[in-house]
């Protein structure tokens, strides 16, 4: 996207690509703006009605990232259609359809194309008050960071693809992928919070680096308070790390300072390559007790302050492990 010629100017263009936030945000009039994303991926689990609901979840979680209502979705399918049962496609649209119904959204077309691999995701179009976008551009000096779904998601599913994980511990995962980012956005509405983003491909730092990086601070974070499945520590024991979070932690290398106590397991799980994972809040410390009471009452999978924002160079994270 970088490399792409800058956008005319437009003063009704609200998010663009400058601050890598997770959709474009485009003003109507005074009162409405709308918010726009697209998001597909290869299935991460076998199961392809799950499969179905965890890639709506994902897509729907870049709009509730913004702090907007997504309105309307167009389902994006690729599909071998002469290889594979077509009833497989049937149960990844239902279960996609099931997490745009309960988002509250209307399904009202789509592309399907014939793919060697299959590949589902949905275009969504939200909508917003202009002045009620959540940017991740907006970050405050002092403010807490909350974290609303645990992490180790990407290190697991690869898990699961080698036979590591439990069925108990598979049902749990592939649960906290489903979860809408429906409850913690309306929580972060709420309460009030300086800015947003969701946690995705980029893992915890990654995300939280973009947001420093586009706020102009830096941040703390305690690996210690950050909510973790517990199945995630068996698969990296067995090496099943994700090539997305290895190539995380390259990129981050010069970024982020670990303290000694900080483990090599932590650091994996902190730069994890996830898929549908939780909105990362910045929230004032007097408005922080409310933020969490909001998504205690909203059911999030995780609700925990993980560190702070602090006056530094723009994007740098300085990690450690409190005793
Ligand atoms: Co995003
Ligand atoms: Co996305």
């Amino acid at each position: 996207m970088r490399h792409l010629p800058p956008n005319q100017a437009d003063a009704n263009l609200l998010v663009g690509l400058e601050t890598s936030d997770d959709a474009g945000v485009y003003r109507l009039n005074d009162e409405q703006a709308i918010v726009q994303t697209v998001d597909f991926f290869t299935p991460v689990v076998d199961d392809p009605y799950s499969f179905g609901r965890i890639a709506a979840a994902n897509a729907l979680s870049d709009i509730y990232a913004m702090g907007a209502k997504p309105l309307t979705v167009m389902n994006i399918v690729a599909f071998p259609i002469n290889k594979l049962d077509k009833s497989i496609l049937a149960q990844i649209l239902h279960g996609g359809s099931e997490k745009i119904r309960e988002a509250g959204a209307l399904l009202i077309g789509g592309h399907s194309i014939d793919d060697p691999e299959p590949k589902y995701g949905l275009a969504v179009t939200g909508i917003i008050h202009p002045k009620e976008v959540l940017s991740n551009a907006t970050a405050q000096p002092g403010d807490l960071l909350v974290l609303t779904k645990p992490l180790g998601v990407g290190i697991i599913t690869t898990g699961i693809k080698r036979g590591l994980v439990s069925p108990a511990a598979q049902s749990e995962v592939i649960g906290v992928m489903e979860t809408l980012n429906n409850g913690a956005a309306k929580a972060a509405l709420e309460a009030g919070v300086n800015a947003c983003t969701d946690v995705t491909g980029f893992g915890l730092l990654g995300h939280l680096h973009e947001m420093l990086k586009a706020s102009g601070c830096s941040a703390e974070v305690d690996a210690q308070k950050v909510p973790v499945l517990a199945s995630v520590w068996e698969c990296i024991e067995h090496k099943a790390i994700p090539g997305g979070t290895l190539a995380n932690g390259r990129f981050l290398e010069d970024k982020v300072n670990f303290a000694p106590e900080v483990t090599e397991e932590y650091r994996l799980v902190l730069v994890d390559a996830i898929t549908s994972g939780g909105l990362l809040l910045s929230v004032a410390e007097e408005k922080a007790e409310a933020l969490l009471a909001k998504l205690r009452e909203y059911d999030t999978p995780a609700a925990a302050v993980i560190g702070r924002v602090q006056a530094g160079t723009a994007g740098k994270i300085e990690v450690s492990y409190s005793a």
